[in-house]
């Protein structure tokens, strides 16, 4: 099989995606969870009943009658079954004789290592569910968890599972004000959080920022406290402690409470790096089977592997791939307390080669960031036990993806793109690994089953080749509520699926083999002409440059200058002949109409909590406008650098 060659400067294709296509090799295929090559006419000729194959992933307590059924409001998956989300997630695999296969491994920031089996688990998550019982949580409630991702805080999720309360995870580095707006939102009266964490390092109170968010809200609000700092936090009157509640109902017995399928599993608030939280809510039986399906068939989890999402459990990939999917199918799943770009000594690899993992999935940022880094030589760490690697939240660019293949993937792992949103609730884009071809830089088709279109702003799909917004032509289990009350508004059901579209906001072009290339959101582009650039194939042309690592590209409305921040490579030479180079190369690969007027060199570009560049605040920098509110980054201390870069280079 082909291997890429990292270090070379890449030739990127017109909208940013390599020409290279690579095969997974033989020893992955032979493996594989999925490699039916006719999966796809399969489920194309038998839809929706191809969906059976992701609930036959679960174990139902009452069978489901229809696959996809159409109410007055909205459209229902498995409408009819009744399914325990604990149990398919905990309890069969330790009636199965997995008791003692390990389910969660958590590592601390502190370097702590901690292993919970299926049936520790099982019992953690009945003792937590019997607490929480006492202080009244029942069916229908909703139960904010503010923590980082310590086990308690996947504990609590299948603790609330099992009662039949509902979930509302919010992502712990955020302040009082979105805690308590996203309490108000979802009318949530308890509140599970903890003392505090560690981040990079160092130790972070958190009761403060919940205790803020309380004296907020009009609602009583029952809370319990996880000491993460001090085993015995001080609880005062407000909080009940997580570590006493567990140990009185250490060895309950918690019956868990079926679930219809329709019914909501969780609620969760959109990242989004503008406007307004979302709160998006999953149901039960659709949400868990897809989660299931997709973790086996696109990340290839199986039971006796250790696989690690490196995401935050704050954020949608947490949910599906850090905890309901990997559980599901009774795999091993890894959590770290920090991200993978901020473990001891900078990188992943340590834990890579202790926990000898098989999957690794995380965020195109945080590839790029160890890339900047550096790798450290082949022979010091040992990543052969890497069968798999998967990205997700952002395009990642050819080079990152060789360069993530070659260093953590020993140069031949398959690498999946993965493409997908908190409303579509799993995986919609990407190559099925033993499969289809890869080809870095595009994140491949659509998944079995599902219709990917690209349309143009009246709706209607685009030539091969050409620009436009990435859209779902029929409805798949893993969408959320939202959009099953609008599939049906526009009438779609079992019989006419195509009656409705999902215009996903994202900008994308899609091959003539079908494969999605995405270019960025739809409010990131670049009017050239009478069409539209995003902001993202300039990106990638860039990225593509020998010695860079990543770029952020931002037009400015008052006076159309386009500026291109730029970060680069340790030890990266002359920027001078890198401005020229990037010039050159945007004009060559995209147009001259979108050459960035300035190029600004900076440490490192801002981004949000989950990773994604926040492309506005380098606009409000260049503009000159102050860039107000950092709170929503996760590293606002180089927005200071960035504004001072910025200012020094217009001199
Ligand atoms: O813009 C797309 C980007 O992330 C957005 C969804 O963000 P969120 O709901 O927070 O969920 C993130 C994790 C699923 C999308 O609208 N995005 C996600 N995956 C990719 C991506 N952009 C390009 N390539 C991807 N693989």
């Amino acid at each position: 099989m082909s291997r890429g060659d990292p270090e070379a400067d890449r030739q990127p294709t017109r909208s940013g995606g390599s020409t290279d296509r690579l095969c997974p090799p033989d020893w992955f295929v032979e493996t594989a969870n999925v490699s039916d090559s006719d999966i796809r006419a399969r489920f194309e000729a038998n839809w929706p009943g191809c969906w059976r194959a992701a609930a036959d992933l679960l174990d139902w307590d009452t069978p489901y009658d229809s696959v996809l059924s159409a109410g007055d409001d909205r459209l229902t998956w498995f409408e009819g079954g009744a399914l325990k989300p604990s149990v398919n997630c905990v309890d069969r695999h330790v009636e199965a004789g997995r008791k003692n296969a390990v389910a969660l491994r958590w590592i601390g920031a502190a370097g702590e290592r901690e292993s919970l089996t299926y049936l520790d688990l099982q019992y953690e998550v009945e003792a937590v569910a019997a607490g929480l019982r006492t202080l009244g949580v029942g069916p229908g409630n909703v139960v904010t968890l503010f923590m980082p991702n310590v086990p308690e805080l996947p504990v609590t999720m299948l603790a609330c599972a099992r009662l039949g309360a509902l979930h509302n995870v919010v992502y712990a580095g955020f302040s009082a004000d979105e805690l308590a707006d996203r309490m108000e939102s979802a009318d949530s009266e308890y509140l599970v959080t903890c003392d505090g964490y560690y981040r990079r390092g160092s130790a972070v109170g958190q009761r403060n920022t919940a205790d803020s968010a309380r004296l907020r809200l009009d609602a009583d609000v029952t809370g319990v406290l996880v000491g993460r700092l001090d085993d015995d936090p001080h609880l005062g009157r407000d909080y009940h402690g997580y570590g006493a509640l567990r140990d009185e109902f250490a060895g309950a017995t918690v019956e868990p409470v079926a679930r219809e399928a329709g019914d909501p599993l969780f609620v969760l608030y959109t990242s989004g790096t503008t406007g307004e939280p979302d709160q998006v809510t999953h149901a039960t039986g659709g949400y868990l089977s897809y989660a299931a399906w997709t973790a086996m068939a696109v990340l290839d989890i199986k039971p006796q592997d250790t696989y690690w999402c490196a995401a935050d459990i704050g954020w949608i990939t947490g949910h599906t791939y850090g905890v309901y999917g990997p559980l599901a199918l009774g795999t091993t799943t890894l959590l770290h307390e920090s991200p993978a770009d901020h473990q001891a000594g900078g990188h992943p690899w340590t834990s890579i080669e202790r926990e000898s993992v098989d999957v690794f999935y995380t965020a195109p940022t945080a590839v790029r960031s160890m890339r900047q880094r550096g790798a450290p030589p082949s022979d010091e760490y040992d990543r052969s036990s890497i069968r798999l690697l998967g990205t997700v939240g952002e395009p990642i660019d050819p080079t990152t993806w060789h360069w993530y293949r070659e260093h953590l993937g020993g140069g031949e792992a398959p690498v999946v793109d993965t493409w997908w949103q908190t409303e579509t609730g799993g995986i919609v884009v990407a190559t099925l690994p033993a499969l289809d071809e890869m080809q870095p830089g595009s994140a491949g088709p659509g998944v079995p089953g599902l219709s990917v279109d690209v349309v143009d702003g009246a709706g209607d799909p685009v030539a091969a080749g050409t620009e436009g917004t990435l859209a779902v032509s029929r409805p798949w289990p893993g969408m959320c509520r939202r959009l099953a009350v609008e599939a049906r508004a526009a009438g779609a059901d079992a019989d006419s699926p195509e009656a409705w579209r999902y215009v996903t906001g994202d900008r994308a072009t899609r091959d003539a083999d079908g494969y999605v290339t995405l270019l960025g959101r739809d409010a990131e582009t670049i009017e050239m002409d009478e069409t539209a650039v995003g902001t993202a194939v300039v990106e990638r042309v860039i990225s593509s440059l020998d010695g860079v690592t990543e770029a952020g590209v931002v037009r400015v409305s008052e006076t159309g200058e386009i500026a291109a921040y730029v970060s680069c490579e340790r030890n990266h030479p002359d920027t001078d002949a890198l401005t020229e180079r990037v010039r050159s190369r945007v004009r060559k690969e995209v147009s001259p109409a979108v050459c960035p007027d300035r190029i600004v060199v900076v440490p490192e570009l801002p981004k949000t909590h989950s990773g994604k560049v926040m492309r506005r605040l380098l606009a409000d920098v260049v503009s000159g406008h102050g860039y107000g509110d950092t709170s929503a980054l996760r590293n606002p201390e180089v927005v200071g650098e960035i504004e001072t870069v910025t200012r020094e280079e217009e001199e």
